[in-house]
């Protein structure tokens, strides 16, 4: 009797101690499993006289019941600890944000990218692409500037080494040599634009080396100078956010357009600071006109059938005017105070729809 009860204690501390269901279940074995220490003893009965088995039965049972009721409970605790403690460790804050905030952000170059690509595709433009490298005639020749014409001087070109036959190719100066590309691949009606990286040798506080420009093209039997206004008027007004911006063209040259224009937008430069809109003054913010039916013939359309027109802006100058920017250099510092300041978060994309 004595070690029955030494069992009994003993089986129940064991069902206490275990930590986990799995220790849990090894006690269980012990205990109570085919070769358990109670089942043991409960075999063992069928060698007692009647009497002495119904005793030591009875005593058995109770241990039996007692460590399966302990058992039990103990299942039942740990089942729920390990619930809790789940609980715990998957708990969301549904009050949260979503995600923390991105820290990077979208450089204003690109961001301004995205805004006039977004307003020229709701205009039907598609985007196209030309080499930064340049051979002479794809960014002068084709272009009609004339050999030795002062207008290539303007241009503070980067010249590369020459090649054997004496040829140097050229950091292009502008984007307008992907007008001439364009065409030469594509049959019209062609409406693009040209968001890339140009060159000139210039170097201050509004002008670097390495800048960005867009280009648009379009070409179409009947597009005239109407169309052009129309579209860069629009184009200026999306972009500024300003219904009733002022815009003004103004007769201009370039070899490759005729007539040409210069675009102005109003702004008023009261009190020392720049505003965009109404106002006594005007900025210029690009070049335009309908492309030289010399161009046209370079690039193998019949300017008798064809004609269109052609614009180009500094990518910089409209960023900065549209945001604040007052200095150039520091848009190729790389310096992250200056990107947290002036950069966009990234999940913004510019629509034409959500405003820009
Ligand atoms: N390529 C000219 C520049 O860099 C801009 C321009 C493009 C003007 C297309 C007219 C037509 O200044």
């Amino acid at each position: 009797m004595d070690n029955v009860d030494a069992l009994r204690a003993e089986l129940l501390a064991e069902v206490e101690q275990a930590g986990t269901l799995d220790a849990l279940e090894q006690v269980r074995i012990t205990a109570l499993g085919k070769k358990g220490r109670i089942t043991e003893r409960m075999k063992a009965l069928g060698g007692l006289d009647p009497d002495a088995r119904r005793a030591a039965g009875q005593t058995l049972n109770a241990v039996k019941d007692a460590v399966s009721e302990a058992l039990e409970d103990r299942r039942a605790a740990l089942g729920d600890a390990a619930l809790n403690a789940r609980l715990a460790r998957e708990r969301i804050d549904v009050s949260l944000p979503a995600r923390p905030e991105a820290r990077g952000r979208i450089h204003p170059i690109t961001q301004t990218i995205d805004e006039l690509t977004a307003i020229f595709c709701e205009m039907g433009f598609t985007v196209a692409e030309g080499p930064d490298i340049e051979t002479d005639y794809y960014n002068f020749e084709a272009l009609n500037f004339p050999p030795e014409h002062p207008a290539r001087q303007d241009h503070d070109t980067f010249y590369l080494q020459p090649d054997a036959e004496g040829r140097r190719k050229v950091l292009r100066t502008h984007t307008s040599p992907v007008q001439v590309r364009t065409m030469e691949t594509t049959t019209p009606p062609i409406r693009i634009i040209v968001p890339g990286r140009t060159f000139r040798s210039d170097h201050d506080a509004t002008h670097s080396p390495m800048f960005h420009q867009v280009e648009g093209l379009v070409i179409d039997k009947k597009t005239h100078m109407g169309h052009l206004k129309g579209c860069l008027i629009d184009f200026c007004r999306a972009f500024f956010g300003i219904d009733d911006l002022p815009v003004r063209f103004r007769p201009s040259y370039f070899p490759f357009t005729e007539p040409s224009a210069e675009v102005d937008i109003g702004c008023s430069r009261k009190g020392g600071g720049l505003t965009i809109g109404a106002g006594d003054d005007w900025l210029e913010i690009l070049g335009s006109g309908m492309v030289h039916p010399n161009v046209l013939r370079y690039a193998g359309i019949d300017p008798a059938e064809y004609q269109g027109f052609a614009f180009g802006m500094g990518i910089e100058r409209i960023a900065m005017l549209k945001y604040g920017i007052p200095d150039l250099r520091p848009f190729y510092d790389t310096d992250l105070r200056w990107l947290r300041h002036y950069g966009f978060v990234p999940i913004a994309q510019p629509t034409v729809a959500g405003g820009l």
